[in-house]
């Protein structure tokens, strides 16, 4: 029986050499697989740290930083009195607020925020931290659940605003300590 590596069920191997234009595309494929990742990190501009950073430019002009501080010294509401912010302040509270605190903030599932109660401080700084960062289960003393983060919804501006106009119909409410 002949060498089975040289003929198996008839068929035989030929020896022969590969043919060139295969050799070719082995060899280009090498030299591609070598120079196009230099292209790639040092030259390209399709690198992910571009794309990232586009993608990044892109959003932040669709979506503005909503948290352009407007921030006081002493951590007081700076629209306090201001007229334009209370009233804007009052129809923000009846998009984001009234679910929760009732349409005249005189409380539901959330605390009442008209009366002389506060479970978690009554100064600007603390109403300002309350109302951006929520207040999360852990630290809920009502235990009817959380109070959400307005942050990414409002901002920075649009909650001093509902806080100037909660201010202005509760002087319970104290520019700081
Ligand atoms: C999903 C319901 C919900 C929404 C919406 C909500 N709150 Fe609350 N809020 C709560 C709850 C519940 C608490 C009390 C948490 C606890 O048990 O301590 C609370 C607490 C507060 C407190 C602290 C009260 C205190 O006595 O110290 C403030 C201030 C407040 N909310 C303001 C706001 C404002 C302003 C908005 C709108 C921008 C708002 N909340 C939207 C549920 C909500």
């Amino acid at each position: 029986m002949s060498d089975p590596n040289k003929e198996f069920d008839g068929i035989k191997q030929g020896e022969n050499p590969l043919p060139a234009w295969w050799k070719w595309v082995f060899l280009g494929s090498i030299i591609f697989g070598i120079l196009y990742p230099i292209y790639f990190h040092g030259f390209s501009d399709w690198g992910t740290t571009e794309y990232y950073s586009a993608q990044v430019k892109e959003y932040t002009e669709l979506f503005p930083n909503k948290n352009v501080a407007i921030q006081s010294q002493d951590g007081s509401n700076p629209m306090r009195g201001n007229a334009n912010a209370i009233a804007s302040g009052q129809t923000t509270f009846q998009t984001y607020c009234v679910a929760c605190h009732g349409p005249t903030g005189e409380g539901l599932v959330g605390p009442n925020l008209m009366d002389k109660e506060w479970l978690h401080g009554n100064t600007d700084a603390q109403l300002y931290e309350n109302v951006m960062k929520g207040i999360p289960f852990e630290r809920t003393k009502l235990g009817r659940g959380p109070m959400p983060p307005h942050e990414m919804s409002l901002g920075s501006e649009k909650v001093y605003q509902v806080l100037a106009w909660l201010a202005s119909r509760n002087l319970e409410i104290k520019p700081t300590k």
